[in-house]
């Protein structure tokens, strides 16, 4: 089965249908992705791919002894539509002796309750109210992606926050409701902080500029991801309060040990500032203070990337949830 869109409960049908017909035991779930941004309001290639694994689920638990073997192919054009999709390849490298596409074999009548989706929300309010309400109701429910926030990553060089930060991005990015910045560490020093040293007090008002930058992206609803170094606990605090009144503030600590940056090393770093060609590097001549007020912690030794994205999430999700409904009690 070719799962280019996301799965309605007949395609799933179908798919049954399918297995039973055919009286075969294996059926590969193949899922086209791009690189391609998708339009807001449609469902992201990440959204896609895990519809499609719990799609593959559903089949397999179906029947024993039914296995639904989930594959991600890369999709160069990434037009879910097209029907120039070069397949075969995979399918024979697979051995795979038929294929049925979902959007191909979707009836004619899903397919226009699909396309009728976007509108549905906007008819049942236009037949409740008269066009000038309608109108006020509409542009409220448009603008409610809700309160902003920001990520501040802290940790040592090395730690692991610029990658989660990535993969986070990535992650929130895809198929979310809010737009993601990130501030990565190293970006902000050749930018908005270029020409700044390293002792305490650049590295504060680095912090600081970072702060305002990330709540103003806050403020207007979207998500910022900021990771530098951020050693000191009383720069982290003005962070915080920098962006509070505007958005959620979630810190989370990078808390790999030293030795084990150290030992990564990745940009030869430690190794020049333990030579003493780096003066007041962090962790080496340099203090690091850990912070108390963590919200999320996470030693990259032995979490991987995926794991501690998943963890960042959701305590974002868990803290913009309780956000939201205070500001909705709030509300008159
Ligand atoms: S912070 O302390 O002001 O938050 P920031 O995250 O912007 O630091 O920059 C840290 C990056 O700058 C490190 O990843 C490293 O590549 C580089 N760097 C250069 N000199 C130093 C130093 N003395 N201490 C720490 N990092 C340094």
């Amino acid at each position: 089965m070719i799962v280019d869109d996301v799965p309605t409960r007949a395609d799933e049908q179908v798919a049954l249908a399918a297995l039973r017909h055919r009286d075969t035991a294996v059926m590969l779930v193949i899922v086209p992705v791009s690189r391609s941004h998708r339009p807001t309001g449609q469902v992201g290639w990440a959204g896609l791919t895990r519809a499609a694994h719990a799609f593959a689920g559903a089949l397999a638990a179906a029947g024993p002894g039914t296995e639904a073997i989930p594959i991600v192919v890369p999709w160069p054009g990434g037009d879910r539509t097209a029907s120039g999709i070069e397949l075969g390849p995979v399918l024979d490298a697979y051995g795979a002796t038929a294929y049925q596409r979902i959007t191909v074999s979707r009836s004619a009548a899903d397919r226009e309750r699909i396309e009728a989706l976007p509108g549905l929300v906007a008819r049942s309010v236009h037949d409740l109210y008269p066009t000038a309400s309608a109108r006020e109701v509409l542009r409220a429910a448009a603008s409610t992606p809700g309160r902003g926030a920001v990520v501040f990553f802290t940790g040592l060089s090395g730690s692991g926050k610029s990658t989660i930060a990535r993969a986070l991005a990535d992650d929130l990015a895809d198929g979310g409701p809010r737009r993601v910045t990130l501030l990565d560490g190293d970006e902000v020093r050749q930018h908005l902080s270029r020409g700044l040293g390293f002792d305490a007090e650049s590295r504060d008002i680095n912090i600081d500029r970072i702060a305002y930058v990330a709540s103003l992206v806050a403020e207007h609803g979207g998500i910022a991801i900021a990771a530098p170094i951020a050693p000191f606990d009383a720069g982290r605090r003005a962070a915080r309060a920098l962006v509070e009144p505007h958005g959620t503030f979630l810190l989370v600590h990078a808390s790999t040990p030293l030795e084990v940056c150290e030992a990564r090393d990745r940009k030869g770093l430690y190794a020049r500032a333990r030579a003493g060609e780096i003066p007041e590097f962090t962790g080496i001549s340099s203090p690091y203070e850990a912070p108390t007020d963590a919200d999320v912690t996470i030693d990259t030794t032995d979490v991987p990337v995926e794991d501690a994205v998943r963890q960042v999430r959701e305590a974002l999700e868990r803290r913009l949830d309780e956000a939201n409904a205070t500001d909705a009690v709030a509300k008159p």
